[in-house]
């Protein structure tokens, strides 16, 4: 599977770092990322982005998300080709009217978590091989419908504040005196123990929760004192922010 890649950044090194069995051509703007990754994993620098374009049948797009359907805009594509952007906010139908006549795809995904094939990722629409690519980087979700992946696509934003919530918690550990390693693991552990939990116990969330709260004990004290300070609740109008930019007007 060959990939071209426009916007060789973050978000660029992990999906190659995690997709191993793919074979990447990367555009030259940011040279050093591009030599580095073309070191390590093999891939491919080109001239331009139009040459990533005129090399490739499948390009994905990881360009910062202000710029980068005015830069696809720029670029010819031509029938037969497609199109996955990674851009947060970038919408199906300006997508493809850029570029136009290839086909369109919309993806999100967390980044770093990509780079160790632990995702997920969503693609909408649904389409094979965008989504065997991206299931290198972990499990995919295909989505039939636009409202459905703009409301999960606010993951990205989910993902990124969760890493800031991990650090937290893991600085009030070392401010007690904790090492920072077992701060580290400790936190990182609860955390993947807990989506283990979400991911095979036979239980509801709520019976879930009842089952890890005593009645009296710490965790209900915590609970309360994070709701007393709309810590939880929070969360609710971060998200509807986050949404109503990425797709305004919800
Ligand atoms: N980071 C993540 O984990 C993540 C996760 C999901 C989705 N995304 C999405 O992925 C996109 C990229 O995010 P990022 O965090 O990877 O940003 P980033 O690290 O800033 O990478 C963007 C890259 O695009 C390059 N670029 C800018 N203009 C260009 C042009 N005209 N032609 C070719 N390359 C150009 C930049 O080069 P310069 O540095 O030289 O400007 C930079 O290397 C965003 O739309 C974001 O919403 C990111």
């Amino acid at each position: 599977m060959k990939i071209g890649i426009l916007g060789v950044g973050h978000l660029a090194e992990y999906l190659v770092r995690g997709a191993r069995g793919a074979e990447f051509v990367l555009a030259p703007r940011s040279a050093e990322k591009a030599a580095r990754l073309a070191a390590a994993y093999g891939c491919t620098v080109a001239d331009s982005n139009q040459a990533v374009v005129d090399q490739c049948d499948r390009v994905l797009v990881c360009l910062p998300a202000a710029e980068g359907l005015a830069i696809l805009q720029g670029l010819r594509f031509r029938a037969g080709q497609s199109v996955c952007s990674a851009m947060a906010g970038a919408g199906l139908a300006p997508l493809r009217a850029a570029v136009a006549p290839a086909a369109g795809f919309c993806s999100m995904m967390p980044g770093f978590a990509n780079a160790f094939s632990a995702g997920p990722s969503l693609l909408y629409p649904a389409d094979a091989e965008w989504a065997a690519f991206l299931a290198q980087c972990g499990p995919v979700h295909q989505l039939d419908s636009a409202e459905a992946f703009e409301t999960a696509a606010v993951f990205g934003a989910m993902s990124g504040a969760s890493i800031f919530l991990l650090r937290h918690l893991t600085q009030w550990y070392e401010r007690q005196g904790l090492q920072p390693d077992l701060a580290r693991q400790l936190v990182a552990q609860t955390f993947r123990g807990n989506a283990e939990v979400l991911l095979q116990a036979d239980a509801s969330l709520d019976a879930i929760a009842k089952g890890v709260t005593t009645p009296g004990g710490i965790t209900e004290q915590l609970v309360a004192s994070l709701n007393a300070d709309g810590a939880l609740a929070a969360w609710d109008s971060a998200m509807d922010a986050v949404l109503s930019r990425m797709v305004p007007g919800r």
